[in-house]
């Protein structure tokens, strides 16, 4: 289990943004579906981190990172609506844990945290979506997600096929 979960605030220190780095391309050449695809090239990395901090630094993105040993080892994102009709809604995105920390709880233990930051901004109502050929669809059914449907072809895998995305959501009490 990691030591800690915390939130990231903006700008990230060098050292977090390498982990974050290696986070996202572990789960992407692990053949995890969130928007990359193979070869994974570093630029596309060191670009996606630095528009999520741009979003933590406007403040409509939670980042929150779990370590072990002072190492980044788990994360996972709150995307906060911003329009006016939306502003009790955030997205959860990038829940995403080292293949060598699966397995332990880590990803439940970010949810139920991000949940926590969630009521924090007000928010009581959670959305998602996660590959339903990934590792997720258990945990999310775990947590009280209701599944709302499938989305056929809705992205690919990283190596190319097409795959089914499954759409979640959770009414925070
Ligand atoms: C989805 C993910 C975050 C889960 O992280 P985790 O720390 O393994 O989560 P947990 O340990 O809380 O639960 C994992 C489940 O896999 C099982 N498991 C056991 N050993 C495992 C292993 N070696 N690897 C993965 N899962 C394992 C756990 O028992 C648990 O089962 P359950 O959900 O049926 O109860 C992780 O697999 C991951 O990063 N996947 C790639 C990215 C991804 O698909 N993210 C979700 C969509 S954005």
């Amino acid at each position: 289990m990691a030591e800690e979960i915390v939130a990231l605030s903006a700008p990230p220190a060098a050292a977090d943004l390498a982990g974050l780095g290696a986070l996202l391309r572990d789960a992407v050449e692990g053949g995890a579906s969130v928007g990359f695809m193979l070869p994974l090239a570093e630029t596309d990395v060191s670009a996606f981190w630095a528009g999520i901090f741009t979003d933590v630094a406007a403040g409509t993105r939670v980042l929150l990172v779990a370590r072990d040993a002072g190492l980044i080892v788990g994360s996972v994102q709150l995307g906060l609506a911003t329009r006016a009709n939306s502003l009790h809604r955030c997205e959860l995105q990038k829940l995403l844990v080292l293949r060598s920390h699966r397995g332990r709880g880590l990803g439940t233990a970010l949810m139920a945290v991000a949940e926590d930051f969630a009521r924090l901004r007000h928010r009581t109502l959670i959305v998602l979506d996660t590959s339903a050929t990934g590792h997720a669809l258990n945990l999310y059914a775990r947590c009280g997600y209701t599944r709302v449907g499938a989305i056929p072809r809705y992205a690919r895998d990283p190596d190319g096929p097409f795959i089914d995305t499954v759409v979640y959501f959770k009414e925070l009490t």
